[in-house]
């Protein structure tokens, strides 16, 4: 393969993007689940405190909402919504649903970002906060998914007992939501509006 003779991105032509960028793209996007699926193996171990590690919570989560039939979406929302305590712990909604954005639907999108500020209705309060935080999207048309999301999918999903599906049974379904043609606002070739 040819590289390029500079060393700096200013100096290269348009010629030379044109052939980078697709490079870039089929790297990425041929290893996305393989590496998407590594992170969710780092949550396995500490339990911290729980009765499940993170990397059994994330598999109940997205099993019980493959069992509700919930759509492709969810689901891989559902496994994926607790992914970046790995490398963004205190803005972890935020971080998977930024992730996300480019290949789920807007309402798993929001589900997934808000997530966190939802499931603190289950005890914000023992440490002093708010547990009604949440309400403050009372008028978001996405207020009731994220709410059933963590009252379903979220929330309930420590229990030791329940039979999980393994991961496996949830790579297919990555495959093909990230197979998705990315929306990416404002990036030329990747945005379908421009
Ligand atoms: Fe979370
Ligand atoms: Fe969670």
């Amino acid at each position: 393969m040819t590289e390029v003779t500079w060393t700096r991105m200013e100096e290269g032509t348009k010629a030379d993007y044109e052939r980078l960028a697709p490079l870039f793209e089929d790297h990425a996007r041929g290893s996305l689940v393989d590496n998407l699926a590594g992170l969710l193996r780092m949550l396995q171990g500490p339990k911290l405190g729980y009765q499940v590690d993170r990397y059994e919570h994330s598999l109940q989560s997205a099993t019980r909402a493959l069992r509700a039939e919930e759509r492709i979406d969810l689901v891989v929302g559902a496994l994926l919504h607790d992914v970046a305590d790995v490398f963004a712990p205190d803005n972890h909604s935020e971080a998977a649903a930024a992730m996300l954005a480019p290949y789920v639907d807007e309402q798993t999108h929001w589900v997934v970002k808000h997530h966190g500020i939802f499931q603190g209705y289950y005890y914000f309060h023992h440490l002093g906060g708010d547990r009604d935080a949440r309400d403050r999207y009372r008028a978001s048309p996405h207020f009731d998914a994220c709410k059933h999301f963590c009252a379903e999918y979220d929330q309930n999903c420590f229990d030791p007992a329940y039979a999980s599906e393994p991961l496996e049974t949830f790579l297919p379904m990555m495959e093909e939501v990230f197979a998705r043609p990315p929306q990416v606002a404002g990036v030329a070739g990747l945005d379908p509006t421009s």
